[in-house]
């Protein structure tokens, strides 16, 4: 059982930023200002005044959410909804504690979307508009972690960190309200149901109130990083997934009468083997890719020639396209398979139940922004760059139609043994890591504002940007 009962104060993770800025700080901000103010030209000047509003920024931001109220509060709600955990698209309680939060914070929104989901507004509702973006689904798992705050639910339990994403997002709402006259254009906070295999992002782009986002930042927590560190990279870094599931229909007979049968047995093996192919002689080595059967159903006796097979599994790839066209090659193979054999195929995609999701491409102006941010946050060596994985996001529907990032948070204590992967049931998280997303949310979107502003100079408004 992990001590839980800790100081929300901490010492010794900032070691690595650069001592004493704020000794220099006042005068360059000053003329950090002055210069934002009476000219649109660029200079150096201007960026080294940037940098430095940066360091401010953000570390007055991570600051505000280690206050001990602050800290309580937003670990408050990443515990309640922790014991509470409801599936996709049956986030009912966690939905109305996001909603009395806003309301607490005078924060508008928009809700529902998709069925659960909510949009806050907070800022001049001009554009540039940035999104901010937290997923509220647990799994159906069992919680094995005994402590204070486990699974009041049997059978569910978010071992996916996503109780904690709807804390830091509403942390970062309170931060951005208490600066909501100062932010030069529009946050919206996207409160978004149905991650885990229900494609909730999906739902929510359907929805018109989000067309007018311009960029969009999510943040997931991840075991494998320390506590204090966060890491992403630019372009593809989660593969893009589908589902299939082949019926193979043959007839059936007696195994002593091969003859008088169509045997679907042979088809699925033969077909098995094919679809290897797609990955090994189709796909550019140099490219990811998966295809994967993980279940064959057909037959009972070993005497009799059945008359129908199931297999299913699933394909992944680094590319939207990759996607699409494992998807068309897995229909063509096992259909030609089946009328080499005499049977009939049907494939089922699950575009009903489990809609392929596009790869996840980290847009690169996006993501440097970021990065940016979180070095100030947390100083450099503290960023790190996050290996690619054939796992998937639903954000990357968000990816597909906006420029978007996603940041993974580390939660990795050796102390509170929070090491275990994503998605066991004995997951459990170093709640430190809860202000330090919240301020790099709040961060990134403040200061994605800050140097989008909608220009009335000639100067393209990317000038200065990161
Ligand atoms: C395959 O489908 C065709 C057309 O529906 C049908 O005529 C045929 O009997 C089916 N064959 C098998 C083996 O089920
Ligand atoms: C890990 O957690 C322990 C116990 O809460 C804490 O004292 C320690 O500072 C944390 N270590 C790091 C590296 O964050
Ligand atoms: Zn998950
Ligand atoms: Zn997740």
């Amino acid at each position: 059982m992990p001590d839980y009962k800790r100081n929300s104060k901490t010492s010794g993770r900032l070691q690595n930023h650069p001592p004493n800025i704020f000794l220099a700080f006042p005068m360059e901000l000053i003329a950090w200002f002055f210069l934002s103010f009476f000219t649109c030209q660029q200079s150096s000047a201007l960026e080294t005044g940037h940098e430095l509003g940066l360091q401010f920024l953000t570390r007055e931001l991570l600051a505000a959410a280690r206050e001990p109220d602050f800290f309580e509060w937003l670990r408050g709600i990443r515990r309640r909804i922790h014991e509470y955990p409801e599936l996709g698209f049956e986030e009912y309680r966690t939905s109305e504690i996001i909603r009395s939060e806003l309301d607490s914070l005078g924060i508008d929104y928009k809700w529902p979307v998709a069925k659960t989901g909510v949009v806050a507004t907070i800022g001049s509702g001009q554009k540039p508009v940035f999104g901010l973006r937290a997923d509220m689904d647990a799994l159906p798992l069992q919680e094995e972690v005994d402590w204070e705050h486990k699974s009041k639910i049997d059978g569910k339990m978010h071992a996916c960190g996503h109780d904690s994403h709807v804390a830091m997002l509403l942390g970062a709402a309170k931060l951005l309200q208490a600066k909501k006259d100062t932010l030069k254009g529009t946050v919206k906070l996207v409160f978004q149901p149905g991650e885990e295999g229900h494609a909730g992002a999906y739902h929510m782009l359907q929805d018109g109130c989000l067309d007018d986002v311009d960029a969009i930042l999510s943040i997931h927590i991840i075991p494998s990083v320390p506590t204090g560190a966060i890491a992403s990279r630019p372009g593809p870094v989660l593969a893009g997934v589908g589902l299939f599931e082949a019926t193979i229909r043959g007839k059936g007979a007696h195994a002593s009468s091969p003859h008088l049968a169509r045997d679907p047995i042979l088809v699925a093996s033969s077909a098995v083997v094919a679809l290897q192919q797609i990955v090994s002689r189709e796909t550019d080595p140099l490219e990811a890719a998966v295809v994967t059967v993980g279940y064959i159903e057909g037959g009972k006796a070993g005497n009799v020639i059945p008359e129908s097979v199931k297999f299913g599994g699933t394909f992944r790839s680094l590319s939207s396209e990759g996607v699409s066209y494992i998807q068309k090659r897995i229909k063509e193979i096992i259909e030609t398979h089946a009328a080499v054999h005499r049977c009939n195929a049907t494939l089922y995609f699950m575009e009903d139940r489990h809609l392929p999701h596009p790869a996840m491409i980290n847009d690169e102006q996006l993501y440097k922004h970021a990065k940016k941010v979180g070095e100030a946050l947390l100083g450099e060596p503290n960023v790190q760059l996050f290996p690619v994985t054939m796992g998937a996001e639903d954000f990357s529907f968000f990816s597909q139609r906006m420029p978007a990032a996603i940041f993974v948070i580390g939660t990795m204590n050796e102390t509170l043994k929070s090491h275990q992967p994503l998605h066991s049931p004995y997951f459990f998280i170093d709640e430190e890591a809860l202000p330090i997303g919240t301020a790099l949310d709040a961060a990134v979107a403040i200061s994605y504002l800050d140097t989008h502003v909608v220009k009335t100079c000639e100067e393209p408004p990317s000038a200065y940007a990161f």
